[in-house]
């Protein structure tokens, strides 16, 4: 994918370390980068300070950040094609969350899904989740994203950054922010978890993306079937287990496999014995990738600390405009 003036387009997307990674990420947004890293010019990150909004514990923030680098290398990232860093490693993100609060009203803020939910469930909300939108605007625009490729929830979080864009260049009479397209995949706008609501860290209805051997004959399990017998037709549309084992088919087994849904004789017990089978071939040689490279952290942070200075330089040169056009650069 390129411009008019033959560059490759800039993808940019971010992960929060708050927890083990689940097939719903993997599917709905980090399968995205690999597949696209030929493609784009790409800067994927771990986006830790979005995570001090929930994860207030040094050693869980430390390891947290250790795992999601560890995930996108043994997912298949390569640092060669992509720009892998953390957040964190790019302080200007925070000069222009200021900027951007500045320009952004309380009641545009407040009709953020993440907030309005956060409140309904009257949780203590803190300044942090409430600015959550401005400081993904400021990750995404600082590095003149094109395309964000994220999962159904956070849609609404790039149209902020895209009105975030366009609020700064009408306050400034400017023109320097690039309009960010999110990249949603049709097929996989939301994976169900074992218990058929999205799945979700915050649920505990997960299969994790390394899980073992044991956590994936666990969780299969968990999915609740009806008493429908072997021989009875099913529906593959509401089924819970179909609904997962449609993600690791092709094109043609998973219409095979729903063939045997409808047509019957397929049994819940077998149903999920396939599903565990085909979680296994999946998840196995990933995990056994992820284990090598943690034998070597060293090499992680080398990459994690070379794809930070790429990703400050271009965050720092995009800040001198920006605070050019603010008006505070006067020397
Ligand atoms: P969680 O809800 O488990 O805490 P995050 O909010 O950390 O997940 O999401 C990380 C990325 O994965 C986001 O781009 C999000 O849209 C995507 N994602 C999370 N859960 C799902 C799901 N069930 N289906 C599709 N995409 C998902
Ligand atoms: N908010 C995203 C999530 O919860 C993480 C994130 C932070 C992000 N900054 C971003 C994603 C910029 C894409 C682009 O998953």
């Amino acid at each position: 994918m390129t411009n008019l003036k033959g560059a490759k387009k800039i993808l940019l997307s971010g992960v929060k370390p708050t927890g083990r990674v689940h097939i719903g990420n993997y599917f709905g947004a980090m399968k995205q980068f690999v597949e696209m890293q030929d493609e784009f010019d790409s800067y994927v990150f771990i986006a830790d300070y979005h995570a001090v909004t929930t994860v207030q514990d040094k050693a869980k923030m430390s390891l947290g950040i250790i795992d999601v680098a560890l995930d996108y290398l043994a997912i298949g990232l390569d640092p060669k094609k992509v720009t892998l860093f953390k957040q964190s490693d790019i302080p200007q993100v925070h000069e222009l969350n200021w900027i951007f609060n500045c320009i952004t009203t309380m009641p545009y803020l407040m009709r953020a899904h993440a907030y309005k939910d956060a409140e309904a469930k009257n949780k203590e909300i803190n300044v942090g989740i409430f600015d959550y939108p401005l400081l993904m605007a400021a990750d995404i625009l600082l590095q003149d994203a094109d395309v964000v490729p994220v999962g159904q929830d956070q849609k609404q979080h790039v149209e902020y950054a895209r009105d975030t864009a366009q609020k700064f260049d009408n306050t400034f009479n400017s023109k320097i922010f690039k309009l960010p397209e999110p990249l949603i995949l049709k097929s996989v706008e939301t994976v169900p978890g074992t218990d058929g609501r999205k799945m979700s860290k915050s649920y505990g209805n997960v299969i994790p993306l390394f899980a073992t051997d044991e956590e994936i004959k666990k969780a299969v399990m968990s999915i609740p079937t009806d008493s429908k017998g072997v021989e009875e037709s099913k529906d593959p549309e509401t089924n819970g287990i179909f609904a997962i084992h449609k993600l690791l088919l092709n094109e043609a087994d998973k219409a095979a496999l729903a063939l045997r849904y409808k047509n019957g004789g397929l049994g819940y017990k077998e149903a999920k014995e396939g599903l565990i089978g085909a979680l296994k071939a999946f998840i196995g040689p990933m995990r056994d990738r992820r284990a090598l490279l943690a034998s070597d952290l060293d090499h992680v942070f080398d990459i994690l600390k070379e794809g930070g200075q790429k990703a400050r330089n271009r965050a720092e040169k995009k800040m001198q405009e920006i605070r050019q056009t603010v008006g505070v650069e006067i020397y």
